[in-house]
């Protein structure tokens, strides 16, 4: 197959979907992959690099992207600056892996059904045993809680780890971890490590033990029932629910130099984790990370991409904290792309199988079909008010 590897043009995407160690084990399979010059750039993979492991760089990247079987991207087809629609340059029935954002992004999933483009969607893989090496939301949360305690470290005004000098003892940073997921623990192992003592609050039960096992102390909630829902995910709590764990995090929050927020409900806005009057509970110097900014935000003063300042307290928003590692973060994505496009593959040619448990919930759109259904749903409203 002939697979295409653009630069990406969303604003501050600094992450690449095929690498030259990725793009070395496509040619041994057999297929022709095509690189635009400086896709890998901002990871500071260099052209050079991709042509050494056997890619070509596309002379012309129009053509590059109409001829090729199969596009790898990190983010969904959208405007491009120069090019014009980047549904509208691939080839017919071509495929698609990348992160499509499918419920923002209704204008491109309409362009790929029209156009019969199957379009693999990153983020709907799901999480199952059988494909948590093509995962890439959890390698890419991964790479987030890292570098949520760096920039909460970074931005405090004292240090994270016990001190004991000649100039006296300096007690060790205390940190919140809102959200005990992929991201939420390894933002508290990051935080272990650079010697904060780290609580962590959650509503699934179950991750306690993992809590403990990194270090942390899990922050005890009255849970009436399980937190837990379908696929391994939290469910939504009640506001009921939600002012208790607010009261009990508040009394934490007042005792803390930092909160690092990664709570997250699938497909729902974020849980307000944090509101106004626990800001003002908090000492003055501290930082709260809100990595759920995307999804609305856990703490309710947060602004996505900007730095907010209140009561004394320094509250970020960074919505994508993975490409600030675009290095790390674009081999781990790579190597899940690599992994998702042999399944899809067999051999050299595109083998779909629309029943496989991993292809099914996938497949965005296929032949002319959009094949995930709220996606449909949300097609069929917005033609229903046009
Ligand atoms: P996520 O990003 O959807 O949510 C992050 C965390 O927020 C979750 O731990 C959730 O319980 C928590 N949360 C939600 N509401 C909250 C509240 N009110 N207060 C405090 N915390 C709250 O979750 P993520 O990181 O995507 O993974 C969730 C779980 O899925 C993992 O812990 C794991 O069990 C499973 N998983 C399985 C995979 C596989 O088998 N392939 C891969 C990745 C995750």
């Amino acid at each position: 197959m002939h697979i295409y590897v653009p630069k990406e043009c969303f604003p501050g995407e600094a992450r690449v979907a095929a690498t030259p160690e990725t793009t070395e084990k496509l040619v041994a399979h057999g297929h022709r992959v095509t690189v635009e010059s400086g896709a890998g750039a901002r990871a500071h993979l260099t052209d050079g690099a991709y042509e050494k492991h056997g890619a070509t760089i596309a002379d012309d990247p129009k053509t590059a992207w109409g001829e090729a079987d199969a596009v790898l991207k990190v983010r969904g087809l959208r405007e491009h600056p120069e090019l014009g629609h980047e549904a509208d340059l691939m080839k017919e029935g071509a495929l698609l892996l990348a992160l499509c954002a499918p419920h923002r992004e209704l204008d491109a999933v309409r362009r790929m059904r029209d156009r019969s483009i199957s379009a693999l969607a990153l983020e709907l893989i799901p999480r199952i045993t059988r494909a948590q090496s093509m995962d890439v939301l959890s390698s890419q949360a991964s790479v987030a809680g890292y570098k949520a305690a760096l920039v909460a470290a970074f931005h405090l005004d004292k240090h994270f780890p016990l001190m004991m000098t000649a100039a006296g003892t300096i007690q060790p940073a205390r940190v919140v971890v809102m959200g005990a997921g992929v991201a939420g623990l390894q933002a508290l192992a990051t935080a272990k490590r650079l010697g904060a003592t780290v609580e962590v609050s959650d509503i699934r039960p179950e991750v306690e033990e993992q809590v403990e096992s990194l270090g942390g102390k899990f922050i005890d909630l009255p849970m009436e029932e399980s937190g837990s829902g379908e696929g391994g995910y939290a469910k939504e709590m009640g506001e009921d629910f939600l002012t208790r764990q607010r009261a009990i995090v508040k009394e934490r929050l007042s005792h803390a130099d930092a909160a690092i927020c990664t709570a997250l409900i699938p497909g729902r806005k974020a849980p307000t984790l944090i509101d106004a009057s626990m800001v003002e509970a908090m000492r003055p110097g501290s930082v709260i990370v809100d990595l759920a900014v995307e999804s609305g935000g856990n703490c309710e003063l947060s602004e996505a991409d900007s730095t907010v300042e209140a009561h004394g307290v320094t509250i970020l928003g960074p919505s994508n904290l993975a490409a600030t590692m675009p290095l790390d973060a674009s081999l781990m994505f790579a190597r899940n792309v690599l992994t998702l496009f042999e399944h899809v593959t067999d051999g050299e040619a595109l083998a779909l199988e629309l029943e496989d448990e991993v292809v099914d919930p996938t497949l965005l759109v296929h032949d002319g079909e959009v094949r995930h259904e709220p996606t449909r749903e949300a097609l069929d409203e917005e033609g229903a008010a046009a």
